[in-house]
């Protein structure tokens, strides 16, 4: 347990001896997991100098908790068109998309279909995993009746932390998110998946560009809006990549035609931030324990699961559903409550906190009070604003690396599910901008990018296809 927390622990054990009431106790618990998951300004600040420490190492090729892989492409400048192929590889969905870039800021999907990735192929051999991978383009192409005597530029969206060696090709460092399958470390996964498409038949795919999914937020963000410098993924995952000049990444060597590239920070792996307690136990339960410390504070596949760890924690401790025996056996099991209940739980603005019984219901827990669910929508709320707030400072950290006074407009592209859709993300994010940056916060517009990953693979791709066969 870190110092803090124990302290923090004291102070609550030697104010429950005068307590007669599983109530107050209770009351006096979630004042002390308060202090526990709050970040304060000071603490705020703290993290951005070193994430701009983490930021100069990673750059120059030093050891660094943020490896600032360098993408060997810029922002689009919105003219690219053409029509093509994006494979989407993310979290626990693989989409194939048909994407058109008609040239003027504007692009369509014209197909898409979202395959769910069993558990067994994420888990097992990359042969497998890969040979899924190749399948589903299969059917995809079937699907839409795509004719293969036809070839398609097909650009590959795969988000996990790559070292790119050019646009076109990259090893995966490692596994995120909870993927596992084995043979990929340190391969090329354009590679992998060209090989797939042979042993699979499919003869009508040309690989041409290879992109992490914020790399493709930004390019959709700088497709349309010329001031979008920053892509940021708030999903499953979370990580970001923006706009650098090219003499500050020490770590290029190859050449390498333009000012800017873009870089992919994968701050997931940031670990200049505070744990508590129960970070700790989710982290050594993880399959990758001692890495991806910020994600696992921030992120979609996480947060659920650190509820869950607190809320057991609570059970055990009798400060929660008291009276029903059975409710500890309801969350021993990992991942028996999820990010997407919490979020249930946070948008029960019914006075009656309908939703929220309805769960504990189903669960087999009838009759939890309402002053608990109350307690538990709370509790829910305490993580989210720090994942939330952690965030935003992440965002400034990066925005005041570009430009340390804020002095222009940024626009952010973002996508992913908790940004989109749990209920107050957003705003918490703000409230963080606003109280680091004051006034200058409005100079952070964060605009949504849906189909951020999929578009932006497509208008990569036109780019590193303009790039191999240049207009005469
Ligand atoms: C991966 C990143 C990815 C992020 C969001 C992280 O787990 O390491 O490469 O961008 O998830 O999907």
């Amino acid at each position: 347990m870190a110092e803090e927390d124990q302290e923090l622990l004291h102070l609550f054990l030697v104010m429950e001896k005068g307590m007669a009431s599983s109530r107050d106790r209770s009351e006096a618990f979630f004042s002390y997991l308060e202090k526990m998951f709050s970040v304060s300004l000071k603490e705020m600040e703290a993290f951005i100098n070193g994430f701009h420490s983490e930021m100069k190492k990673g750059l120059s090729g030093a050891e660094s908790s943020l490896k600032m892989i360098p993408c060997f492409v810029d922002r689009p400048t919105g003219s690219e068109r053409g029509d093509f192929l994006a494979l989407d590889l993310g979290g626990t969905n693989l989409r194939v998309l048909a994407v058109t870039l008609d040239g003027k800021r504007s692009s369509t999907i014209s197909a898409t279909h979202k395959f769910v990735i069993p558990k067994e192929k994420m888990q097992g051999t990359g042969v497998v995993l890969f040979d899924y991978i190749a399948h589903c383009i299969d059917l995809f192409l079937t699907e839409y009746q795509m004719d293969r005597g036809k070839n398609y530029d097909l650009a590959f969206t795969f988000s996990f932390p790559v070292e790119q060696m050019g646009v076109a090709s990259g090893n995966l460092i490692t596994w995120t998110k909870g993927f596992t399958a084995t043979g990929v470390r340190g391969r090329d996964v354009m590679v992998l998946l060209r090989e797939a498409l042979r042993r699979n038949h499919i003869q009508c795919i040309n690989l041409t560009a290879l992109a992490n999914d914020t790399v493709g937020t930004l390019a959709a963000g700088g497709y349309v809006d010329p001031a979008c410098d920053l892509g940021v993924i708030m999903g499953t995952g979370t990580n970001a990549c923006y706009r650098e000049r090219i003499g500050r990444i020490g770590r290029v060597k190859s050449a390498y035609d333009g000012e800017y590239m873009i870089v992919n920070l994968e701050w997931g792996n940031f670990d200049g931030v505070a744990r508590t307690f129960y970070d700790r136990i989710l982290d050594q339960n993880s399959v990758n324990p001692g890495a991806m410390y910020l994600e696992k504070m921030v992120s979609g596949m996480y947060l659920g699961e650190l509820a869950r760890i607190v809320l057991l924690d609570l059970i055990k401790r009798d400060l929660i559903l008291v009276n029903e025996p059975t409710a500890g056996a309801c969350f021993t099991e990992k991942r028996s409550f999820t990010t997407e209940d919490m979020s249930r739980f946070e948008g029960d603005t019914g006075e009656g906190l309908e939703k929220i019984a309805s769960f504990f219901r189903e669960k087999g827990i009838p009759k939890v009070p309402f002053h608990e669910r109350k307690k538990i929508k709370h509790l829910c709320s305490i993580l989210s604003r720090r994942a939330a707030g952690l965030g935003a400072a992440a965002i400034t950290a990066v925005l005041s690396w570009m430009d340390p006074q804020l002095d222009r407009g940024h626009t952010v592209a973002v996508d992913g599910t908790l940004f989109e859709k749990y209920p107050g993300f957003k705003a918490g994010m703000r409230h963080v901008f606003k109280s680091l940056l004051g006034d200058k916060a409005e100079k952070i517009a964060l605009v949504h990018t849906k189909d951020g990953s999929g578009k932006g693979a497509a208008i990569i791709a036109a780019v590193a296809a303009a790039v191999r066969s240049p207009k005469k």
